[in-house]
C-alpha cells in the first residue's frame, strides 16, 4: 500500500526531476522546485542562455542540482542534449516541469484576429509544442511511470483582457494536456496542466494592465488573496507524490477559487 501522506522530508527521496522555466527568484518554476527539493527530489535546473545563467546558478546551486545546462527551446538540438545528459547521468526521469512561454511583443500586444503567421508559430512553438517534444523525449526515461507538468492559465477558457494570442496558445496547450495523457497514461505516465492565479513574475511584466488584473483576482476570488510561488510549488509537488498517482489529465487552479466566480 502506497503511503497516501508520507513523512514530507523524503516523500520525492530517490526521484529525479526536470525543472525548465527558472529565470530568477520570483520564477513560479523557483517556487515548484523548491517545493520539490523540499520533499527530497534531484533536480536537474536549465537556464535561457548566458545572460539569464547568472541570475539562475545560484538558485541552481540552493537547490544543489547535480545537472545545470542551457536550454533556449527555439535553438535546434538543445532540448535533445538536456535529455540525452539526463539519460547519460541518471538512466531515468520522474517528473519533468515545464514553465515555460514566450510571444514576440508584436503579436501578444494586438488583437487575435490580426496576428501575423510568424508571431502565431513562435508563440505556438515556445509555448506549446516544446512541452509536447519534452514529453517526447521524457517518455523512454520514465520507465516507472512519471508525472509531466506544465504551465496554463485561466485565459484559455474565457477572454481575459490583453491575455490574446497567449491565451489561444494556452487552450492548446491544455488539450495537449489530455492527450498526452490519454496516450501515455498506460506507462503510468500523468500529465497536469497547473493554472496558478496572476503573479508578478518577468513573464507577466509584457502583459499590458497587470496590476489591473492582480487587483480583479484579489478582490474576485473566494480566499480574497493572491497566490505565491510557493502556493503553486506546494500543490504542484504534490501531484508528483506517488499517493497522487491515479490523477491525471487535468487542470488545476491554485487561484484562491477565482475561476469558479462569475
Ligand atoms: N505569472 C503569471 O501570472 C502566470 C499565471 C499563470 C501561468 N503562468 C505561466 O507560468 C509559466 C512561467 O512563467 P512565470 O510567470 O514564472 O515567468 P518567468 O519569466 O519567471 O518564467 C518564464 C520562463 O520562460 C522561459 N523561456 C522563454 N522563452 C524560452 C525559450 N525559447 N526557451 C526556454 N525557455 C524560455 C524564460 O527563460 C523564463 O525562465 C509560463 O508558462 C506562464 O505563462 C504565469
Amino acid at each position: 500500500m502506497i503511503p497516501v501522506y508520507p513523512d514530507t522530508k523524503v516523500a520525492l527521496k530517490g526521484k529525479k526531476g526536470l525543472v525548465v522555466g527558472i529565470a530568477n527568484d520570483q520564477s513560479i518554476a523557483w517556487g515548484c522546485a523548491r517545493a520539490f527539493r523540499a520533499l527530497g527530489a534531484e533536480l536537474a535546473v536549465t537556464y535561457l542562455n548566458d545572460r539569464a545563467k547568472k541570475h539562475v546558478e545560484p538558485l541552481a546551486q540552493a537547490l544543489e542540482a547535480p545537472i545545470f545546462m542551457p536550454l533556449d527551446v527555439m535553438v535546434e538540438g538543445q532540448t535533445e542534449q538536456v535529455f540525452e545528459r539526463i539519460a547519460k547521468e541518471w538512466g531515468q526521469l520522474d517528473f519533468l516541469l515545464h514553465s515555460i512561454a514566450f510571444s514576440p511583443k508584436e503579436a501578444l500586444h494586438g488583437r487575435v484576429v490580426d496576428v501575423g503567421r510568424d508571431g502565431f508559430l513562435k508563440t505556438m512553438d515556445v509555448s506549446c509544442w516544446s512541452f509536447l517534444r519534452m514529453a517526447h523525449l521524457a517518455e523512454p526515461l520514465m520507465k516507472n511511470g512519471g508525472t509531466l507538468f506544465t504551465m496554463t492559465y485561466y485565459g484559455s477558457q474565457m477572454v481575459v483582457e490583453n491575455y490574446n494570442i497567449m491565451g489561444v496558445a494556452k487552450a492548446a496547450l491544455e488539450a495537449s494536456v489530455r492527450y498526452a495523457a490519454a496516450e501515455l497514461g498506460p506507462k503510468g505516465i500523468r500529465v497536469h496542466a497547473i493554472s496558478p492565479g496572476p503573479l508578478a513574475t518577468r513573464a507577466a511584466s509584457g502583459i499590458p494592465e497587470f496590476d489591473e488584473l492582480m487587483d480583479k483576482a484579489q478582490s474576485k476570488a473566494p480566499s480574497r488573496s493572491l497566490v505565491s510561488i510557493d502556493d503553486v510549488g506546494n500543490a504542484t509537488a504534490f501531484l508528483a507524490l506517488d499517493g497522487a498517482r491515479l490523477i491525471t489529465g487535468g487542470v488545476l487552479y491554485i487561484d484562491g477559487g477565482y475561476h469558479i466566480i462569475d
